[in-house]
């Protein structure tokens, strides 16, 4: 571990001279006073003083040193038949002018710009030129229903909404304004304005007053230049499932956030300027942010926007095909995708209809790939799959096997090493360490590198609730693991409600509030269980009020449709299931690691503290598929 170990251990040591010399690779309008400011610990900020903006890093920069005519952006989507290339210059221009009909309608730097679109450029267009005047975007998923929308609206509390007029999914159009109008209608907050791109596959209706046709602002437009922002002035709120209903801001920085990325490209992905880069994610994801739209861009690389499927848009040779035709060399995507290609597939027989080698390594992550999916894909690609741990709040890779710093070999199941700048710990209960091999919770001792969040939008202190307050000094992920002799990392659970859909982060707390909402619901928990394809599913255990005679089906049914209305189709929640009574702890706890257990049929002991051990079998019953 030569490189590695050298480097991990100057970014611990001397992290202020660490980051300085990565931050070398930006250009700043003005440089920091401190690169790591602990005047407010643990409220850390990185490169305060300093001035910088990051969508002239990302473009302008690449424009003026010769990268003018390099394709920035390929947009790829099957769903409609559209291969589109963005140039530098052009994606320059085209977020120049964006950011002018942005500034027409009275957007001002610090002001909210929430984004509720499908992969399409303009979405990217949208987010840079956000970050161009300094307006802090929000961008929310397109699989979420109106209510959740609502909720990001109503905290993020933008002036603008820009939004499509559809998304296209496989054999149906999603129309995303009507959406947006429900959204708008049911949140306290109104935008003044919302700007909806029309695609041609479904028009929408605009609302006199408030809506503006996006072909009709970019062409009476000004193109605007980029403002001087603070390296710590906030960037994007993502918002992410917690453990209830709320969903949590994270809020990220202008200046460590495009240092971080940048180191990112080069020392966990290998990556160089001028390369194809694929994050097969959606920029609704904090994948998309970093490695669809910023890190690529930051680095001068070309970065690929699919709007497609890993199977059936046409088939599940559909990534082979972007890869051959992309030259595509460093490959993001999640697990789920590979299981559902690996499904259709399992020979490679579409594989063997494209030439991928320029493909020199596949990353995945968003959820555990189970170590049959990573020796698949080892047999059929022939190139390194790389296994990395990251989350929302921490922005980029904090556990991985950086390629560009020294390749170690791939123990599948494991996400590999701490990356420099993540000082991870494994605690017990007590805040003990725990020794190799031994399980516990993983935790990152502060300050967190650059690109990590600065805190919760409009809620600091449920920031530190969260985060901070278990083990002082420390931040914890919420995820349970341990470390083996060798230092690899191994991640084996959460510790909270969150769940992990196809790669798509939810919280059961948010579902359960929405099944205990429908009126004949006394009672409910939702647990996760195991799924070949997707990882998890969500299935709901519901208690009925004393009296309600209707037929169980049918309620099923209505709640099913509610969590799908009230959350999104991203839920994938397919399974409600009515029964007698839920097991509790005397005390009155759900046991829902014991159903879970039940569930996914792995061996449980009965809680000592349980209240009737025969609701348990009662409950094997209900879930027998
Ligand atoms: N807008 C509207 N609806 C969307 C959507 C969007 N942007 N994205 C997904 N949905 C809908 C889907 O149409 C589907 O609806 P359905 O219940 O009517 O079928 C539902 O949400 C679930 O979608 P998804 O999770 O994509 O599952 P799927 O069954 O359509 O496809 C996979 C299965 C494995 C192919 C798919 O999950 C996949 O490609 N996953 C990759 C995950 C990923 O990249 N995650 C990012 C983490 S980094
Ligand atoms: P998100 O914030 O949506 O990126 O989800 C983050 C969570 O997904 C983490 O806290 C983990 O629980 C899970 N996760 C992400 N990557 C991995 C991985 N490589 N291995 C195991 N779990 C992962």
């Amino acid at each position: 571990m030569g490189r590695y170990r050298d480097e991990y251990r100057r970014a611990l040591t001397d992290p202020a001279a660490f980051w300085a010399e990565q931050a070398e690779h930006l250009r700043w309008e003005r440089r920091w006073d401190r690169v790591l400011d602990d005047r407010a610990a643990p409220a850390y900020r990185w490169f305060s003083g300093a001035r910088l903006n990051i969508c002239y890093n990302a473009l302008d920069r690449h424009v003026e040193d010769g990268r003018a005519e390099q394709a920035a952006l390929i947009y790829d989507s099957p769903v409609t038949g559209t291969i589109q290339t963005y140039t530098y210059r052009a994606l320059r221009d085209a977020v120049a002018r964006f950011a002018g009909a942005l500034r027409a309608q009275g957007v001002q730097t610090g002001d909210r710009v929430v984004i509720y679109m499908p992969m399409v450029p303009e979405a990217v267009i949208a987010m840079l030129a956000c970050a161009r005047i300094g307006a802090i975007h929000s961008v929310v998923f397109g699989g979420f229903a109106a209510p959740e929308l609502a909720k990001r609206i109503d905290d993020a509390r933008p002036v603008l909404v820009v939004c499509a007029s559809c998304g296209i999914e496989p054999g149906r159009t999603v129309a995303y304004k009507p959406l947006l109008d429900q959204a708008i209608a049911l949140a306290s907050h109104t935008p003044a304005r919302c700007i909806v791109l029309q695609r041609p596959q479904l028009a929408a209706e605009l609302t006199p007053g408030r809506d503006l046709d996006w072909n009709e602002v970019m062409a009476a437009a000004t193109p605007a230049d980029c403002v001087s922002m603070a390296a710590t002035d906030p960037l994007y709120v993502l918002y992410t499932s917690g453990t209830t209903g709320k969903p949590k801001g994270v809020v990220r920085d202008h200046g460590g956030h495009a240092v971080a990325l940048h180191y990112s490209m080069r020392a966990v992905y290998d990556a160089r300027p001028g390369e194809t880069f694929w994050a097969a994610s959606d920029v609704g994801w904090v994948v998309g942010h970093s490695y669809i739209v910023y890190a690529p861009l930051l680095l001068g690389a070309t970065t690929v926007l699919y709007e497609g499927k890993p199977v059936g848009t046409p088939d599940a040779g559909a990534f082979w095909r972007v890869i051959a035709q992309h030259r595509v060399r460093t490959f993001f995507t999640a697990p789920t995708a590979l299981r559902a290609i690996k499904k259709e597939d399992p020979q490679g027989e579409w594989l063997k209809r494209h030439d991928i080698g320029c493909l020199r390594a596949l990353f995945l992550a968003g959820e555990r790939s189970d170590p049959d999916t990573i020796r698949w894909a080892q047999t059929m690609l022939a190139v390194p799959v790389v296994d990395h741990w990251w989350q929302t709040e921490l922005g980029w890779a904090a556990i991985a096997n950086c390629r560009g710093l020294e390749p170690m070999p791939v123990k599948p199941g494991s996400a590999t090493v701490p990356v420099p700048g993540f000082d991870l710990r494994v605690l017990d209960a007590d805040g003990k360490p725990q020794r190799p091999g031994e399980i516990g919770n993983l935790v990152l001792k502060l300050p967190l590198p650059p690109g990590t969040l600065l805190t919760l939008w409009n809620n600091e202190q449920g920031y530190r609730d969260a985060y901070l307050s278990r083990y002082p000094g420390y931040y914890l992920t919420g995820d349970a693991g341990y470390v083996d002799e060798d230092g690899y990392v191994w991640i084996m659970s959460r510790i909270d409600d969150i769940i992990n859909v196809a790669g798509h982060r939810l919280s059961t707390g948010a579902m359960e509030e929405v099944l205990a909402g429908h009126p004949d619901v006394a009672e409910c928990a939702v647990i996760g269980v195991a799924d070949a394809l997707k990882g998890q599913l969500p299935v709901g255990l519901v208690v009925l009020k004393a009296g309600v005679n209707r037929p169980h089906a049918e309620i099923e049914q209505e709640l099913i449709a509610r969590v799908r209305e009230q959350i999104g189709a991203v839920a994938a929640f397919k399974r409600a299931i009515i029964v007698q009574r839920l097991p509790k702890t005397r005390s009155g706890k759900v046991l829902r690691a014991t159903m879970r257990a039940i569930a996914d049929g792995v061996p449980y002991t009965v809680p000592p503290t349980i209240d009737d051990p025969r609701i348990l079998d009662e409950i094997a019953a209900a879930l027998k598929p």
